[in-house]
């Protein structure tokens, strides 16, 4: 069985990445700890409760977490998203919040690590603000973690939310600088530019979308915004390499469940600028070993698609 817990901002794609790993049964989820990001804090909860519902697993411990970042000024995805983080579709039969944990995500996060030690692997999906706080609190965490799945950060200087920032990595920096700097576990990184490469052909997402579930049901009418701007020639323009859709966190979580779909990557330091006027959030890549790095990061460049596709369709069902 494997141990995960997921730091989510739910978000379409952590929507989607959450529900494959619930489809999947050998992951045993330990807990869902929600930062601010793509929506505010409040909706983050909501829809993750939301997702649960559907997927029958309420009983998972769903924990609250920052609803804002160390340093920079707050922002969101609403536009991609929508407003409520999930496409803007009225359910009148939401889970209450009453269903959270009392225990703060940080808190939650530090005591479900220690008390599996080097047993469970963190996917991160969002802001990194949850695990950069948690690692200030407890900084030896990282080496009681068997692995860091991270959707962030990019490998060139084409960014998603700025000129050059990925969303996760530039909705706060410092966060990600902190996790980036302190990790000692092995840290994969699945970045903007490798999921635009990654994107899913339109064919593939309708028929993925056309099963008879409810669980799919779901899934398209919460994707139905995204996807929507996702096909408009402006995004097209924006992602470049992107042909379909792009499902970011999706990629991470499917790698951190299945150890055999990256086909490639490249093993790295990395860093996070800070002070760049057009750059402050974009990764760094230390090709040259100018920052003396101890550790690096496995930063992924391909997966298996067809795999991933399997795993997208089984993930609905
Ligand atoms: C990342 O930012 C969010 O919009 C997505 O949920 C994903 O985690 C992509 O840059
Ligand atoms: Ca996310």
């Amino acid at each position: 069985m494997k141990k995960l817990i997921i730091d989510v901002d739910i978000g379409v794609d952590d929507a989607q990445a959450l529900m494959m790993a619930l489809s999947d049964p050998d992951v045993q989820i330990l807990g869902i700890t929600c930062c601010f990001g793509n929506t505010p804090l409040e909706n983050v909860l909501k829809n993750t409760l939301r997702v649960l519902k559907v997927c029958n697993r309420l009983d998972i411990p769903v924990y609250k977490g920052c609803s804002e970042p160390l340093l920079a000024p707050k922002r969101h995805a609403g536009d991609y998203h929508g407003k409520d983080g999930l496409g803007d579709v009225p359910d009148p039969d939401a889970p209450g919040l009453e269903l959270l944990q009392k225990k703060k995500a940080v808190t939650a996060l530090i005591k479900m690590i220690k008390q599996n030690p080097g047993e469970v692997t963190l996917v991160a999906t969002a802001p990194l603000t949850n695990l950069a706080v948690a690692i200030q609190l407890e900084p030896s965490l990282p080496k009681k973690l068997k692995a860091l799945y991270i959707m962030g950060g990019n490998t060139d200087s084409r960014g998603n939310t700025t000129v050059c920032g990925e969303f996760n990595f530039v909705t706060d920096p410092e966060a990600a600088y902190i996790v980036l700097d302190r990790y000692t576990c092995p840290t994969y990184i699945a970045t903007w530019e490798f999921s635009c490469r990654s994107s899913l052909p339109w064919s593939f997402c309708d028929h993925w979308l056309s099963q008879k579930t409810e669980k799919a049901a779901f899934m398209k009418k919460i994707t139905d915004l995204s996807m929507t701007r996702a096909k408009s020639e402006e995004y097209q323009k924006e992602t470049t390499e992107g042909q379909g859709f792009n499902a970011c966190d999706t990629y991470a979580l499917a790698a951190a469940i299945n150890d055999t779909l990256i086909t490639e990557m490249e093993e790295v330091g990395v860093t996070v600028e800070l002070v760049g006027k057009y750059t402050r959030g974009m990764m760094v890549l230390d090709y040259m070993e100018l920052l003396n790095k101890k550790n690096k990061v496995f930063v992924i460049k391909t997966v298996d698609l067809e795999k991933f596709k399997e795993m997208l369709m089984k993930s609905l069902q």
